[in-house]
């Protein structure tokens, strides 16, 4: 079949769409079943082409004490070992009394850069003298954002290369905001360019520097302590890692994705948009032109002190949030009914991330706590049924080699037994 089943494909309806694909794919019964089985008319409705939905499991993070409350956090994700990471390092911050997370004012940042410019100094001068008119546009644009207390509070102007950028900082109250964002850009920049600029762009930056939330817990030593180290050998060596992230890019990377495996998969529970809080997350990161480690760690006279500051832009409406069943019911799981108490959550959450992946790094590696834990993908992988799982991951834990010659190797040893 050639490919012209894809022209005007969004065109057709969903059941159209599936056997459309499943002839030209030669997905056979079976593969239609499963597309069948996994969509939905409601996601037909918020993406295009749509043909099915692509599920991720979903764990909880327990123990999680943020400024006093237990909270129980849902999250996302295909990795094992995440959920296990994330609880761990909480449960053992709860015991010294939970994370700290501060209430931050948030706003959002609308760009509206101007281009051509033959006197930019001029530019920022005439700009900086129409700034209460240029709020006033933006805030005309979408009134109903202002009458909830929020809207353009202020604008700051940077000169960047030969550019110049007007950055509207937005209040956008319990929304993820990018929508009413971008539309206040654009009302300014139709405006400008009305009165001659030459507007190069006008859209929302994701680098949310004027959201950033901040957790920090403290341990003490005692807690920390594992088979071979003490507790304050544990901590210096966190330290040093911590230290070592924030010269070494490449170490940074990993600490941080460390990080974003925690909180991108409780973004993504709450509904909210990740690659948003990913691409902040990450130029944050950069932003003194080093990329460097999100979250610190150092040693007090209390014990290891441990702090996390990031962009977190995070809504409790709008987008796709509370749309479906599933997002509904993850805001009942977790008790959180504003965006900064998610922000204060999600922070406090990468942190306990951190933590425990820093501690196995310092003691027995990652390998050993994470790798017990994907045994059972690797099972999966080389065809174990659900009930030969957990007999293949007992036989996996007392291999000094684990891979996937050994897995499927043992596995047919499994089957073999049971056939006798
Ligand atoms: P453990 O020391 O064997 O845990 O940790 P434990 O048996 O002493 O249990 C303590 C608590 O941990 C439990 O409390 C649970 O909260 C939690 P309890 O329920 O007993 O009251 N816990 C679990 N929760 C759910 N499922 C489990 C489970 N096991 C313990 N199976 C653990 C084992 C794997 C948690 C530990 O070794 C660990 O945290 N390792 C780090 C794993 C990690 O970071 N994984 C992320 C993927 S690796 C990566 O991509 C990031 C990285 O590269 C980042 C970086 O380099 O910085 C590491």
């Amino acid at each position: 079949m050639s490919d012209n089943w894809q022209h005007g494909f969004y065109k057709h309806g969903l059941s159209e769409r599936q056997e459309l694909l499943a002839q030209a794919r030669q997905l056979g019964p079976v593969g239609m079943a499963e597309l069948q089985a996994n969509a939905t008319d409601q996601h037909d409705q918020f993406i295009e082409n749509y043909v099915t939905d692509y599920r991720l499991p979903e764990g909880l993070a327990l123990n999680l004490v943020v400024n006093g409350k237990n909270y129980t956090v849902p999250m996302a994700t295909e990795e094992p070992s995440v959920v296990a990471a994330v609880s761990n390092g909480a449960q053992r911050v709860a015991k010294c009394g939970g994370f700290e997370a501060p209430v931050n004012s948030r706003c959002l940042v609308g760009q509206v850069v101007l281009d051509k410019l033959e006197n930019p100094d001029r530019a920022v001068t005439d700009l900086l003298m129409h700034k209460a008119e240029l709020l006033q546009i933006a805030n005309a644009a979408h009134p109903s954002m202002q009458k909830r207390g929020g809207g353009a509070k202020d604008l700051r102007i940077r000169q960047v290369g030969g550019f110049v950028s007007i950055d509207l900082l937005i209040d956008v109250q319990q929304a993820m905001g990018a929508n009413t964002v971008n539309t206040m850009a654009e009302a300014v920049a139709e405006s400008l360019r009305q009165s001659g600029y030459d507007v190069l762009v006008a859209v929302l930056s994701n680098l949310a520097d004027q959201s950033l939330q901040t957790a920090t817990c403290t341990l003490s030593l005692n807690t920390l302590a594992a088979p071979g180290f003490t507790g304050r050998e544990v901590a210096e060596r966190i330290v040093k890692l911590s230290e070592l992230a924030q010269v070494d890019p490449y170490r940074a990377a990993t600490h941080n994705k460390g990080i974003m495996n925690g909180i991108d998969a409780a973004v993504i529970a709450s509904g909210n948009d990740w690659r948003a809080i990913e691409s902040g997350a990450h130029a944050y990161a950069a932003r003194d032109g080093h990329y460097r480690g999100l979250a610190k760690w150092e040693l007090t006279t209390k014990g290891l002190r441990g702090e996390l500051t990031l962009p977190l832009p995070v809504g409790v409406v709008g987008g796709s949030i509370k749309l479906t069943p599933q997002s509904k019911l993850n805001y009942q799981i977790s008790g959180i009914s504003r965006a900064e108490e998610l922000a204060m959550v999600l922070a406090s959450l990468g942190l306990a991330q951190n933590l425990a992946a820093l501690r196995a790094l310092a003691t027995s590696g990652i390998q050993a706590g994470h790798m017990k834990l994907q045994y059972r993908s690797l099972a999966l992988s080389v065809g174990a049924e659900p009930s030969e799982v957990a007999p293949l991951v007992a036989k996996l834990t007392q291999q000094k080699r684990v891979d996937a010659a050994v897995a499927a190797q043992l596995l047919k040893e499994i089957q073999n037994e049971r056939k006798d």
